[in-house]
């Protein structure tokens, strides 16, 4: 198996305190920073875009992955790789013509992903799962930190994983997004994820920098 990835998500931090926040992921065991941008359109919330990103690569010592859920992200592709993006992530329904962006993703020189809501299944990802670098298959409905995970992540978790296998893209990095805490990252990994994101799990808990360590050690 690929190395377990933990990515906390920015969005569950304490934005009146972001650079100490950030400080504090550049302390701790998580190899990658998971950073929303919503438009308020794609999904029914906003949360934050180029200025945030530019303060945090500014300090940043991790892997910035920036999961866009807005409409038309191949017109921002280019200001998001320029402020530090090293992975960017689209989402399947907001892109009808995702082979052409995630090519546009790549020739930025960034890892290039793509998501799935909840009710989107996993066969669409067929005819290009081959050229992506990760598929992050949404475990709650997108717009919100601190929802229920959905279960039937783990199943289509174990679809990805088999279809990658299929197409002989055994670097595909398969990440999970939503409602992620110990009690279902064990099933999650066992199911083939190697790239788990968690908000709320870790800043709301008492000490996140124990809690990060509790999620990597789950990989060894
Ligand atoms: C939801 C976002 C998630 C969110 C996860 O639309 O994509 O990344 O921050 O937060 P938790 O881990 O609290 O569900
Ligand atoms: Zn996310």
């Amino acid at each position: 198996m690929e190395k377990l990835i933990i990515a906390p998500s920015v969005l569950a931090a304490d934005f009146s305190k972001l650079g100490v926040e950030i400080e504090m992921l550049n302390e701790s065991k998580a190899d990658w920073i998971h950073i929303d941008v919503m438009d308020g359109v794609f999904v029914p919330n906003i949360s934050f875009g180029f200025p945030v990103l530019d303060a945090i690569q500014k300090i940043s010592k991790k892997v910035l992955d920036v999961h866009l859920m807005i409409e038309k992200p191949e017109q921002y592709l280019s200001q998001f790789a320029k402020l530090g993006a090293n992975v960017i992530t689209v989402h399947y329904e907001a892109c009808p013509h995702v082979h052409r962006t995630i090519q546009q993703i790549k020739d930025l020189g960034c890892l290039a992903g793509v998501a799935i809501n909840p009710g989107t299944p996993t066969s669409v990802l067929k005819d290009i799962l081959a050229d992506l670098d990760l598929v992050l298959i949404m475990s709650v409905n997108p717009g919100f930190g601190g929802q229920k995970f959905i279960p039937n992540a783990i199943k289509k978790t174990q679809e990805v994983a088999e279809m990658a296998k299929n197409v002989n893209n055994e670097k595909l990095k398969i990440e999970i997004d939503g409602g992620v805490s110990l009690s279902n990252a064990s099933d999650l990994i066992q199911a083939g994820a190697n790239v788990l994101v968690a908000g709320s799990f870790v800043f709301s808990s008492e000490n996140p920098l124990n809690t990060i360590i509790d999620l990597v050690n789950l990989g060894k």
